[in-house]
C-alpha cells in the first residue's frame, strides 16, 4: 500500500501538481468534510487577507480589516496559535526550495511592501486543508481518506515547530489546536492499572498551552512542569519530545511526568498508552518524538504539591560584550554545584536567570554569591548591572514574573542547532577552559543569540521509562545556538543560515558526544538518531513499524522517515 501511493504521487508530481495528488475529486473532499461533521476547511496562510494578488489554489481574498489584525497580531505567539494558517518559525509556512511565500515583515509589520505586487500570496508549505479536530473519529476518517488518496497527513497543534514538523505542501491537517480541555485529578489511576497506581495527574486535550496550564495548576494549587513560553502546547510535540522547563532539574522533563496518553495509531486504533497497557507504545511516545506514532487526543502529566521557590537573576547591559567571557568562567566554573543543588534556568550572554526549590533564601543566595559578585564588579562602568535574590510562592509566581513576558522571538525566520553538554565538560580546569572557548567561538558565530539552558533533568535517574537520549541526565545544559532573520528576506538567503548555525554549534560539537534536543535542534544535525535518542533507535524503529507499517505518518528527522519522500521537497 506505501508503495502503490507513493508511485501515486510520484505520478501526479510528473502531470504538474508539485504540491500534491491533484485527482482528489471535489465529491471525494465533500464526502470527507460529512464525514467530520463539515469540520473539513481550507487552510489559507496568515497573511493573505494583506495580498492584493494570489497565487493558483489560494483561497481567500484580499480584506483591509484582517490585515491590520494580522499586522497587528504578527510576531505574538498567542495569536498565531489561534490561526491555522499561521506558523510561529514563519518559514516552515513556506516553500524554501521554491520560493514560495506569504509574509509581511516581522521588523516592521507595517511595511506594505512585502504583500504589495509584484508579491504575490503563495500556499508555500502550509497544508491546504486542514481537520479541526474534536475526536478519534476526526482522526480515523482523515486516516482512510489518506490511505485511499495519497494525501500527506500532517499533525499541526500550535505550529511552534522549529524544524517543519507541522507542515507539509499539499497536506492534509489534523489540527489539535482546539482540543483545549484541562482536569485535575488528585488519585488518577491509568487506565487498565491497579489503584494503587494512583497518583495525581493533570489531564491534557492535545492542543493545552502553556499559559493556560500553569494557570490553571495554579488554581489547583499544584505544581506541573512546562516549557518556558506562553503558547507552546504541553500535550503535543513539546512533551512526546522530551519538553523541558525550569523546573526539569529536580521534577524531570514532561516525557518523565507523563502518566497516559490517549491517541489514535496511524491504523486508526485508539489506544490508551500507559505503564499498564499498549507498554511498548508508551515508551516511544516517551521521547520517540510527535507526528510519528499516532495522533495524540489527551495527556495526562504528573502534578506535583504546590513548592517555594527561590529565584537568582544577575544581569548586565546587552552591549557590555566584554563582560561575557567572564561572566561564562564564572557559570562554567560554579554549574555542576549548581544543577546538584537544583537549579534550572535560562541563560543569555548578558544575563542569567535560575530557579531551585531545593533550598532556602540564605543558601541560594550564598551559592549564587559567585555570579553576583561577578556581575557586581561590572557596576562601576555598566549601569545595567542588576542582581535579585528572591522567594516565590509558587511555580505560576515564577511564570508570570519571569517568562510570560520574555517575548520569544516569533514571526520571524529562526535555524537552530542544539548541544547536551555533559558535566563531564566542566570536571577541570583544561575542559572548563575549553568549555569557554567553545562557547566564545559560538557566541561569535551566531546571528541571533546563543542560550544555555539549565534545564536538564540532572537529578532524575534515567529508570528506562523514557525513549530520549540517556545523555540528558548527566548533561548540564543544554545549549541553543539561533540564528534569526527577517520573515520578508528572500528565501535564496535560508540555505546559508542553516549552514551558519550548523557552523556555530560545531565549536560545541568537537568537546561533546553526539547529543542534541530533538524539539530545537539543528534541521541538519549530524549523525541525528544518535544525537535524539541515543542508545533506543533500534527499539523505537520497531515500535514505529508495528502501529505505522504503511509510514502513514512521517516527518523531517522522525523515526523512519524517508528524506526522499516528496513531503520534504520544502526543505534546503
Ligand atoms: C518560542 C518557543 C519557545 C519554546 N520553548 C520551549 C521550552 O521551553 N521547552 C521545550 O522543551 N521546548 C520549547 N520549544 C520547542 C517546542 O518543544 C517545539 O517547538 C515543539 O515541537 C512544540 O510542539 P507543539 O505541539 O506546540 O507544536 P507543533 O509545531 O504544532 O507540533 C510539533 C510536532 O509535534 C507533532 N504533534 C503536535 N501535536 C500532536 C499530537 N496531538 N499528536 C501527535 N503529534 C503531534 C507535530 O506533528 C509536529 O511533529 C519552544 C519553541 C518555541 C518556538
Ligand atoms: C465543510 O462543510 C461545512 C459545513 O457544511 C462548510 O461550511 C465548509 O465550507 C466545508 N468545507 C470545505 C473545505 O468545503
Ligand atoms: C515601517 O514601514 C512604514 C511603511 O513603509 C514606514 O513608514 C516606517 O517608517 C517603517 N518603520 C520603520 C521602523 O522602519
Ligand atoms: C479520579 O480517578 C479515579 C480513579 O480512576 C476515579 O475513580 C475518580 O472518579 C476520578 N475523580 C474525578 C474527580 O474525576
Ligand atoms: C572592551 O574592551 C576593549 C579592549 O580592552 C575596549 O577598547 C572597549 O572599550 C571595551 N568595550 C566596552 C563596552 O567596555
Ligand atoms: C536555611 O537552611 C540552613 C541550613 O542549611 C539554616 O541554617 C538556615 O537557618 C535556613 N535559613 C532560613 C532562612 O530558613
Ligand atoms: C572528567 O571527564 C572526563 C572526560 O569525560 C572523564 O574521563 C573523567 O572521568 C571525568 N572526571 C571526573 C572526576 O568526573
Amino acid at each position: 500500500m506505501f508503495v502503490f501511493t507513493s508511485i501515486l504521487f510520484w505520478a501526479s508530481v510528473t502531470l504538474g501538481h508539485p504540491y500534491g495528488p491533484a485527482d482528489v475529486s471535489p465529491e471525494q473532499w465533500k464526502a470527507l468534510n460529512a464525514s467530520v461533521g463539515g469540520r473539513l476547511n481550507v487552510g489559507i496562510p496568515v497573511a493573505r487577507p494583506c495580498f492584493t494578488e494570489a497565487g493558483t489554489g489560494v483561497a481567500g481574498s484580499t480584506n483591509a480589516i484582517e490585515c491590520a489584525a494580522v499586522r497587528q497580531g504578527w510576531g505574538n505567539s498567542l495569536f498565531f496559535v489561534e490561526q491555522f494558517g499561521a506558523y510561529q518559525n514563519v518559514q516552515w509556512g513556506s516553500c524554501q526550495a521554491t520560493t514560495q511565500t506569504c509574509v509581511i515583515s516581522g521588523a516592521n509589520t507595517s511595511d506594505p511592501a512585502p504583500s504589495n505586487p509584484p508579491n504575490v500570496c503563495q500556499q508555500g508549505s502550509v497544508p491546504p486543508h486542514y481537520i479541526d479536530v474534536r475526536d478519534a473519529s476526526d482522526v480515523q476518517k482523515a486516516l482512510k481518506f489518506s490511505k485511499q488518496t495519497g494525501v500527506p497527513l500532517v499533525v499541526k497543534n500550535t505550529g511552534h515547530d522549529y524544524k517543519g514538523r507541522s507542515s507539509a505542501p499539499g497536506s492534509l491537517a489534523l489540527w489539535t489546536h482546539n482540543l483545549q480541555s484541562l482536569s485535575y485529578n488528585a488519585s488518577f489511576v491509568p487506565a487498565g492499572c491497579p489503584a494503587s497506581h494512583a497518583k495525581p495527574g493533570v489531564t491534557m486535550g492535545a492542543g493545552s498551552i502553556i499559559t493556560n496550564i500553569v494557570a490553571f495548576a495554579e488554581a489547583n494549587d499544584i505544581t506541573v512542569v512546562t516549557g518556558a513560553e506562553t503558547s507552546v502546547g504541553a500535550s503535543g510535540g513539546w512533551v512526546m519530545g522530551g519538553g523541558h522547563g525550569a523546573l526539569s532539574n529536580t521534577l524531570g522533563l514532561g516525557v518523565d511526568r507523563v502518566l497516559e496518553f490517549k491517541i489514535v495509531t496511524p491504523t486508526g486504533a485508539f489506544l490508551t498508552a500507559n505503564e499498564c497497557q499498549n507498554t511498548d507504545l508508551f515508551w516511544a511516545l516517551r521521547g520517540g518524538g510527535g507526528g510519528t506514532f499516532g495522533v495524540v487526543l489527551e495527556s495526562t502529566t504528573l502534578a506535583s504539591p504546590k513548592m517555594t521557590l527561590q529565584v537568582a537573576f544577575a544581569a548586565f547591559s546587552r552591549t557590555n560584550t566584554n563582560a561575557t567571557r567572564g561572566f561564562y568562567e564564572v557559570l562554567v566554573e560554579n554549574s555542576v554545584r549548581w544543577a546538584e543543588q537544583g537549579f534550572g534556568g535560562y541563560i543569555e550572554p548578558f544575563q542569567a536567570l535560575y530557579v531551585t526549590p531545593k533550598l532556602n533564601s540564605t543558601e541560594s543566595a550564598a551559592t549564587m554569591k559567585p555570579l553576583f559578585d561577578y556581575v557586581t564588579s561590572l557596576a562601576p562602568t555598566d549601569p545595567g548591572v542588576q542582581i535579585l535574590s528572591t522567594e516565590l510562592p509558587s511555580y505560576g509566581a515564577f511564570f508570570q514574573n519571569f517568562l510570560a513576558n520574555s517575548g520569544a522571538p516569533v514571526g520571524e525566520n529562526a535555524a537552530l542547532g542544539t548541544r547536551l553538554i555533559p558535566a563531564a565538560n566542566f570536571n577541570s580546569t583544561a575542559s572548563r577552559s575549553a568549555l569557554v572557548d567553545a562557547l566564545m567561538q559560538t557566541l561569535a558565530h551566531v546571528t541571533f543569540d546563543l542560550t544555555l539552558i539549565a534545564t536538564t533533568p540532572y537529578n532524575v535517574p534515567d529508570t528506562g521509562a523514557t525513549s530520549v537520549t540517556e545523555a540528558w541526565r548527566t548533561a548540564i545544559w543544554h545549549a541553543v545556538a539561533e540564528g534569526g532573520w527577517d520573515a520578508s528576506v528572500p528565501i535564496a538567503d535560508e540555505k546559508a543560515a542553516y549552514t551558519g548555525i550548523s557552523q556555530a554549534v560545531d565549536f560545541l560539537r568537537a568537546i561533546t558526544p553526539d547529543a542534541a534536543y530533538q524539539n530545537e535542534a539543528d534541521i541538519h544535525e549530524p549523525n541525528h538518531e544518535v544525537s535524539f535518542w541515543g542508545t533506543h533507535y533500534a527499539r523505537l524503529l520497531q515500535i514505529k513499524k508495528k502501529y505505522d507499517p504503511d509510514n502513514v505518518l512521517s516527518c523531517w528527522h522522525c523515526v523512519g522517515y524517508d528524506p526522499s519522500s516528496p513531503r520534504f521537497s520544502c526543505y534546503v
